[in-house]
């Protein structure tokens, strides 16, 4: 039986108290503390870099798994290395060589993730799957916290099929709920990204509520 891993996206905490809102979640069961960067380039929004990343770290004790919507990729990898991510994940749409970003990310030292927009079609993947820790099946356009999940299951199920029996986790990450997630576990899914419904109506003064939602996910 596989275990199902719940990676919170601070992405919908409270920007003005990471530290707190990291050690929260954790708190209340978070398996890892996921990471989401942007650039205003690749997609619509801009969060934080590696500086922001690298204050995060300390208050991390689980793994802190770094979602990059970025390009280029390469010229940053060393430093999202030095910032002490765990998991490093780049978009395959981010440019023309994932083969190279995925070798380099192992290179130095991280665990490499390959994530697909709703677009890109399992089969991106088929050449990289030796190169690859994780597979992060984008169930919204990335971008923004919040927005309504997209039915991924077919990919989820034919990425799973194409793994075999090597060790690549699956991750999904955007609008996964009490709802959606038995959906994408059922079709294969390990790892679940969740932002909006692990924070909703949470702050630090109320860790219960996100232990509430953690566990209905
Ligand atoms: C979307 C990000 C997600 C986001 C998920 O671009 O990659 O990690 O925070 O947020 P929810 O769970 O609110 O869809
Ligand atoms: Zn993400």
């Amino acid at each position: 039986t596989r275990s199902i891993k719940i990676a919170p996206s601070i992405l919908s905490a409270d920007f003005a108290n990471f530290g707190a809102e990291i050690r929260a979640i954790e708190d209340q069961g978070a398996d890892w503390v996921h990471v989401d960067v942007m650039d205003g380039h690749f997609v619509p929004n801009l969060t934080f870099g590696p500086p922001a990343v690298k204050a995060f770290r300390p208050h991390v004790t689980t793994v802190m798994d770094v979602h990059l919507m970025i390009a280029p990729v390469d010229p940053y990898i060393e430093a999202y290395a030095e910032a002490g991510a765990d998991v490093l994940t780049a978009h395959i749409e981010a440019g023309p060589h994932p083969h190279r970003t995925l070798q380099a990310i192992r290179a130095a030292g991280m665990k490499a993730g390959i994530a697909l927009n709703p677009g890109t079609p399992a089969e991106s993947v088929e050449h990289l799957l030796d190169l690859t820790d994780l597979i992060c099946v984008m169930t919204v356009n990335p971008g923004f916290g919040g927005q309504k999940f997209i039915d991924m299951t077919a990919k989820i199920a034919r990425l799973r099929e194409m793994i075999g029996d090597r060790d690549v986790l699956i991750e999904i990450d955007g609008g996964v709920d009490p709802t959606t997630a038995p959906l994408a576990v059922d079709a294969g899914a390990d790892v679940l990204v969740a932002g909006s419904a692990v924070f909703k109506g949470g702050s630090v003064d109320c860790p219960d509520v996100y232990g509430a939602n953690m566990r209905a996910i």
